[in-house]
């Protein structure tokens, strides 16, 4: 498959007008679990299916007739062009006629918007993923990134916790990562009430027991539901990480997605511009930012 250099990651074809959406078409719906579907798009203009890229940790504005907008995060990596992927939650008005479409039906995009994760730096670092529940939508872009460029990275580890094994997104995925060399990927569930769970089974702050994480040559990159940033962000601390060297994309309500209407600002900064990646040292100096 095509690989894409960082000189082409963060160029968008729709730059000329932010506002204008796309038609795109769904070529897959996969449910991975309830209510957690995996949505892969192309969109109908070949020329923008084809030259549409990303930055992994952005997100698009999704639309479907009547029921305006909502961000979501891309899940694929820029470095597999050509399609969208969108982990998406049926949570309201958005997501609910989304998950009424089928395999051909057509929505809306446009983006991508946000800064993304700061690959430059990234690059030539140790590289520490840690997702809980459905924050694995935005790192498993950058963990697709991160493998595809393998030679551009150090060590890639990958640390993601669910509920049970049936809430684990991309479980058949990470689960076929588990075996591999030249990455750690350690998976944990709190409970497993099936019994046919083979691996971790606790709070994702244990599998930090299964690691030897050097701070001063690594960045982490965190997501997840407030209870996962309460823990990990402590033991990232208690590590010896900078506060600049942890990274996590956090959520606001937005609306234009594109620094005009201030629905997303938190103090003097926009989630949508300014976000939805920040250094845990930009969240702690914003105000009501976690
Ligand atoms: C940068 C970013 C990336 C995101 N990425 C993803 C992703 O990859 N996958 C994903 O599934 N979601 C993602 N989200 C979250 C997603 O945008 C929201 O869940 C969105 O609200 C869904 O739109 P909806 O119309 O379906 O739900 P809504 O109708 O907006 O309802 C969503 C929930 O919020 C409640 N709600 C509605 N309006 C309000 C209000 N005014 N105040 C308080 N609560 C309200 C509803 O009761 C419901 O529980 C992302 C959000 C951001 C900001
Ligand atoms: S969503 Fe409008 S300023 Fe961020």
């Amino acid at each position: 498959m095509h690989q894409q250099t960082e000189t082409t990651l963060h160029r968008s074809v729709v730059r000329e007008n932010p506002y204008q959406p796309h038609m795109a078409r769904i070529v897959r719906v996969y449910n991975m679990v309830a209510d957690n579907y995996l949505f892969t798009l192309r969109f109908v203009d070949e020329q923008i299916a084809g030259t549409f890229t990303h930055r992994p940790g952005q997100f698009i504005m999704l639309s479907l007739p009547g029921t305006g907008e909502a961000p979501i995060s891309i899940s694929s990596s820029p470095s597999r062009p050509g399609v969208l992927e969108l982990c998406v939650r049926r949570v309201g008005r958005v997501t609910n006629a989304l998950y009424r479409c089928r395999t051909n039906d057509l929505v809306a995009i446009r983006g991508p918007y946000g800064n993304g994760f700061p690959m430059e730096e990234l690059m030539g670092k140790n590289v520490l993923l840690v997702a809980g529940g459905l924050g694995i939508a935005p790192l498993r872009s950058l963990l697709w990134y991160a493998i595809d460029n393998r030679g551009r990275f150090e060590n890639i580890t990958v640390m993601y916790g669910a509920r049970t094994p049936q809430d684990m997104l991309f479980r058949d995925e990470l689960v076929s990562l588990v075996g591999r060399t030249d990455l750690t990927c350690l998976l944990t569930v709190d409970e497993d009430p099936g019994g046919d769970w083979k691996g971790h089974i606790g709070l994702l702050p244990q599998l930090f027991d299964y690691l030897a994480i050097r701070p001063e040559r690594t960045c982490a990159a965190v997501c997840g539901p407030p209870v996962v940033y309460r823990f990990i962000l402590k033991r990232l601390l208690d590590l010896g990480f900078t506060k600049d060297r942890i990274l996590m994309s956090l959520e606001r309500r937005m609306r234009c997605g594109v620094g005009k209407c201030g629905h997303c600002s938190v103090g003097y900064k926009y989630t949508c511009i300014h976000g939805p990646i920040f250094t845990y040292w930009d969240a702690i100096n914003l105000p009501e930012m976690i």
